[in-house]
């Protein structure tokens, strides 16, 4: 399928997304969320694509934000009637069982920010910027800043982010917890495509519980958190690639994936 503001690739069992408008910093407008939620919803059905990676086109931007120019003039009633931004999460995050990765190169503001902390972990480029800057546009975060961030970095730095809009570079981010890893600009794709790589190699269904295992930890108090756990770790013993994965390894081999 072909898109107007993303680019679309497979690299074997990765699937490649570009937000693809440079000449807006990749801002976020009601055509690139649709076509992001075609996109990912293509990505979760192929059987043959493992993991995605979604990136920003040109060196400058990951996502300036929701397009300010889209928003400037939208009516109240609008902004409520569709529920705005609710698509992002009900559509896209809940949506994709899969694991996908946000390999953000340079500015994630706003809705970019908030869109990177949806993917399951960010690498970022040492040139990464995040911020909630809306505040300085007389609104607040709406798809998650508030929520998302304070869980990866606290209260204090999200609440300061909050409400000064400052940035937060790559080294910071990298302290306070919001990205896994940082890496120079130049190295940013290869090494999130080689990342995305090794999560696409390993056994799938084992990859799609420990995704939710996680995100469970942010649902649930600790005892119901751990008894889901220990289920689905229970549940994983029936699978193939259990019997092969522990197999392979008393044999001293890779294993061979079926994904049952
Ligand atoms: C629409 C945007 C945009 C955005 C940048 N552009 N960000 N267009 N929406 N969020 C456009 C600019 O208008 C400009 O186009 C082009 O991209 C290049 O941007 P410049 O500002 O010229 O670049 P630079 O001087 O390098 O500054 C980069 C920047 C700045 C610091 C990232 O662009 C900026 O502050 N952008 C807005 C960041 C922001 O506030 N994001 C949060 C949005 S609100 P033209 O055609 O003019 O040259 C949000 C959630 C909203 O995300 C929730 C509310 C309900």
């Amino acid at each position: 399928m072909t898109y107007e503001t993303i680019l679309t690739h497979h690299d074997g069992a990765v699937t490649l997304i570009t937000l693809n408008r440079p000449q807006a910093l990749n801002a976020l407008n009601t055509t690139v969320l649709e076509e992001l939620i075609a996109a990912f919803a293509e990505f979760e059905r192929d059987d043959g694509q493992r993991c995605a990676v979604l990136t920003g086109s040109g060196e400058k931007a990951f996502a300036a934000g929701a397009d300010i120019k889209e928003m400037a003039d939208k009516p109240t009633a609008a902004f409520y009637g569709e529920d705005f931004f609710a698509g992002w999460t009900s559509r896209l995050v809940k949506a994709v069982r899969k694991p996908w990765i946000a390999a953000v190169n340079g500015f994630a503001l706003g809705g970019g920010c908030e869109v990177a902390m949806m993917a399951d972990f960010i690498i970022a480029s040492d040139n990464a910027q995040f911020g909630q800057p809306e505040i300085k546009l007389g609104v607040a975060p709406g798809m998650g800043g508030s929520q998302r961030l304070t869980r990866a970095v606290g209260k204090a730095k999200a609440m300061e982010m909050c409400l000064t809009g400052r940035m937060m570079d790559a080294a910071e981010a990298e302290r306070a917890g919001l990205v896994s890893r940082v890496v120079p600009l130049a190295e940013l794709m290869d090494d999130a495509m080689a990342t995305a790589r090794t999560v696409a190699g390993m056994p799938p269904l084992a990859a799609m519980m420990s995704k939710e295992m996680v995100d469970m930890a942010f649902e649930t108090t600790l005892d119901q958190g751990l008894l889901a756990e220990r289920r689905m770790f229970q549940v994983l013993t029936a699978t193939e690639d259990k019997a092969e994965g522990m197999a392979a390894f008393v044999e001293k081999r890779p294993g061979q994936w079926k994904g049952r």
